[in-house]
């Protein structure tokens, strides 16, 4: 059929389809299957936050059409949150813009700063809308690899001379989903400078920005001297707050990028739900305890499942940050023959690391998003079942 854009057909083919067949075949029969796919909380939003929907819902005012601007309540809680948790003085008139969650605005930031054959260097692997979103937008991705021995992050000297020319944005994150991996030296100072001399727009993802372990606490990217000059950043509540299926997130910084992004989002959807911004402002205004308890409850089940992997051979590390565990592959396994190895034999799923990008092969991705008692079951099952 050839009535769809060649957008839509050059999307690439969904990586998680035979993955979700066999899933589908087995629970048919009665397995009983766990995943570590998807990285989606399995605890609740935090009671206070439901209660502030809850109040906003019943006030008639909350029904009409929002503005695509946001709330003075909504911003300010985001400037708030930005002075208290980084020590980053926001604009809320003119450096924030709510979000119906970051994956939109990674999709639709393309569309503000890319033309026909400009290109996006996108963290590889990395979030697949990083490189869906260029192509989406009529640009082009080019990957920009991780490297596992500079702690997951980009030589950005060894990006090719002939894409840097054509490049106009860049899009990086951490605590990093897939991998793990956390800032801890001058990288963000480093990346401040490479999009001045290269006149790049910086994104950086911030979605897993309170899930941190050990006693790290993460930087926001707008940290940085002279980041407000040459980037954005995408807050996200989903993590922080539960809050994955509610779609709320923020972008902060640059104030013409903000500007540019408005202009574009004004004609693509009406804004966040009024009652939603109310609740997201008292997420981020009001006590943060529920946000110290998760971080305490992903840190056990990276400390019950680190050690299991290692037993069965896996050099699994433990991350300081995100929801995820990263590990390498056992010796001739492909991401897939060995994702497929767990499903069979475990009855577990976990993500190929191929799905993430090219330099994803060679890993698999643990989500630690299922109750202890689940953790652990899949915990066993992979340890007794399991034959390399
Ligand atoms: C790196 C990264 N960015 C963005 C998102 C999407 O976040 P949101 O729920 O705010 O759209 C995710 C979700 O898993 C993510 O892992």
């Amino acid at each position: 059929m050839s009535r769809f854009s060649q957008r839509v057909e050059s999307l690439p083919p969904y990586l998680f389809a035979e993955i979700e067949r066999k899933v589908a075949a087995k629970r048919a029969t009665g397995v009983d299957i766990i995943s570590l796919g998807i990285g989606d909380p399995d605890t609740p939003t935090p009671a206070h936050i439901v209660e502030a929907m809850n109040e906003a819902i019943h006030d008639p005012k909350t029904h009409q059409y929002p503005t695509n601007k946001g709330t003075a309540e909504f911003r300010q809680a985001v400037a708030g949150y930005y002075e208290r948790r980084f020590g980053v003085d926001v604009d809320p008139e003119t450096e924030v813009i709510p979000l119906l969650g970051a994956k939109e605005a990674i999709a639709h930031i393309c569309l503000a700063l890319l033309n026909e054959s400009d290109v996006c260097l996108s963290a590889d692997p990395g979030y697949p809308v990083y490189t869906t979103g260029p192509l989406i937008a009529g640009g082009t991705a080019v990957h920009v690899p991780l490297r596992p021995e500079l702690g997951f992050q980009p030589d950005l000297e060894a990006i090719e001379p002939s894409a840097l020319a054509r490049a106009k944005m860049i899009f990086v994150g951490y605590p990093n989903n897939p991998t793990g991996a956390v800032i801890e030296d001058d990288f963000f100072a480093r990346l401040v400078a490479f999009g001045r001399e290269h006149d790049l727009v910086v994104i950086h993802d911030n979605a897993y920005a309170d899930i941190t372990f050990d006693g790290y606490v993460a930087p926001s990217f707008l940290e940085t001297p002279g980041a407000k000059d040459v980037g954005v950043e995408f807050f996200s509540l989903s993590k922080s707050y539960n809050m994955t299926g509610w779609r709320a997130g923020a972008i902060v910084g640059n104030r013409d990028v903000v500007d540019a992004f408005w202009r574009l989002k004004t004609n693509m959807d009406s804004g966040m739900f009024a009652a939603l911004q109310h609740a997201s402002a008292v997420a981020l205004n009001g006590p943060q305890d529920s946000v110290r308890a998760l971080c305490a409850m992903y840190a056990h089940r990276r400390d019950l499942l680190v050690p299991a992997l290692q037993r069965i051979g896996l050099q699994a590390r433990p991350p300081k940050g995100s929801i995820y565990l990263w590990a390498p592959v056992p010796a001739g396994h492909t991401s897939g023959s060995f994702a497929d190895l767990v499903l069979d034999q475990a009855d577990v799923i976990v993500s190929p690391g191929a799905a993430y990008g090219p330099s994803g092969e060679g890993y698999v991705r643990f989500s630690l998003t299922v109750p202890d008692a689940r953790l652990e079951e899949a915990v066993r099952r992979i340890e007794e079942r399991v034959r390399l």
